[in-house]
């Protein structure tokens, strides 16, 4: 687990300078698959999986960022930012410098040092953690600061513009603003949102199919093109409709015999998992788990079947944890094609649930996943 003791030796050690830090957390998304990008509602929570942030300022004019998870250092010259990434890790945090550079902010020289713990590339927003702890340990050293969502849009911003990856704002967001015991709603409109509390008697239980996952590889944008384009088609009918945040099923049954059949399935998943994610936060908030439960079966069938955003592992997954004792609800969660279930289940059966899951995945492909049980933990912060 992430300690922020070390983390401070670590700079010490190497940039030979008290720094400041900082923590940003991965997250699970709950339910709401695909739909921050057209606008929609999501329901994350942030988990105690997170990126840690030493900064200390430097006199010669470089930035230079060291990663421990890669164990290798890169230097640049604050003067002469790049304006796009080379398909580097130092993309992530270089492109939170850049966007920031871009707001007005000048940048001085400082040595930066991340280390995070959040699994890379399995789902669970180890990007969106490293570009939220570098943007407040860069802030905190131009002596400013933003508010939660405008953070997390900057953050945004980067992997958008400078790291090449067209994701939405959800990873972002609740790294951002994510809180203790609690699941959020967003409403990827105008960022407002509604925390609901997870009970106490509730547990995360995040299983990672080891089959990698990459928002940046080409299926993501794929996917978010095909449902655009059934949005298009929505829209030179009816107008006002410029997301499929504003489309209904009815629109489906009108329009969907002229968007190409691929088309039609995303856009079915995008219009009905937005219904399912304000249900489920609603469910959530009175209580109703066994609601919420079926909401979360009925949304990881539309991703696999209509988004064809699972693969063969994590149906699997999903599918064995069925029946289990305490299992509340299971799906794929995230960007898709590989990465993590998120199930909730009952605490008092998690480590049983967690030793079955994996023995019945481990039989099946032969591979023993990572199954971790999490809780819903804060949004980033300074630690000292
Ligand atoms: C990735 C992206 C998010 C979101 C999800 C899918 O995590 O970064 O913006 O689109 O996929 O819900």
């Amino acid at each position: 687990m992430h300690d922020p003791a070390k983390l401070r030796t670590m700079h010490r050690d190497r940039f030979a300078a008290e720094p400041k830090t900082f923590v940003a957390p991965g997250r699970v998304n709950l339910i709401g698959e695909h739909t921050d990008y057209a606008e929609g509602f999501v329901m994350p929570a942030a988990i105690n999986f997170a990126t840690l942030a030493a900064i200390s300022p430097r006199t010669d004019g470089k930035i230079v960022i060291y990663s421990e998870n890669y164990g290798e250092e890169k230097s640049f010259d604050a003067s002469a930012l790049p304006k796009k990434g080379s398909g580097h890790w130092s993309d992530y945090p270089l492109g939170v410098v850049s966007i920031l550079a871009g707001e007005g902010h000048k940048i001085p020289g400082f040595s930066l040092t991340i280390w995070g713990d959040v699994p890379l590339g399995s789902g669970l927003s180890s990007s969106a953690a490293i570009e939220v702890a570098t943007a407040l340990a860069v802030l905190s050293l131009v002596g400013a600061s933003y508010p939660g969502p405008k953070l997390a849009r900057l953050c945004q911003r980067a992997e958008n513009e400078f790291v090449g990856s067209s994701c939405g704002i959800m990873d972002q967001f609740i790294s951002a603003n994510g809180k203790e015991n609690h699941a959020l709603l967003l409403d990827c409109r105008d960022l407002s949102f509604k925390l609901a509390p997870i009970p106490d008697h509730v547990a995360l239980v995040i299983a990672n199919t080891m089959v990698k996952h990459s928002v940046a590889g080409g299926d993501y944008p794929t996917r978010r093109r095909e449902s655009e384009a059934a949005c298009a088609i929505i829209d030179s009918h009816r107008g006002n409709v410029p997301f499929l945040r504003d489309a209904t099923l009815e629109d489906l049954d009108k329009w969907g015999s002229e968007m190409a059949p691929k088309s039609l399935m995303r856009a079915r998943h995008v219009i009905s998992e937005n219904l399912r994610t304000v249900a489920a936060s609603e469910a959530l908030l009175r209580g109703d788990m066994k609601e919420l439960g079926r909401l979360m079966t009925e949304a990881h069938h539309s991703y696999s079947q209509d988004f064809e955003g699972s693969c063969v592992e994590a149906d699997a997954m999903v599918e064995f944890a069925q029946g289990l004792p305490g299992l509340i609800g299971a799906r794929l969660t995230g960007g898709g094609f590989g990465g993590c279930t998120v199930n909730l289940v009952e605490q008092k059966d998690a480590e049983a649930f967690r030793h079955e899951l994996g023995r019945r995945y481990m039989a099946k492909f032969g591979i023993s996943p990572e199954i971790h049980i999490c809780h819903a933990s804060g949004g980033a912060h300074q630690i000292d």
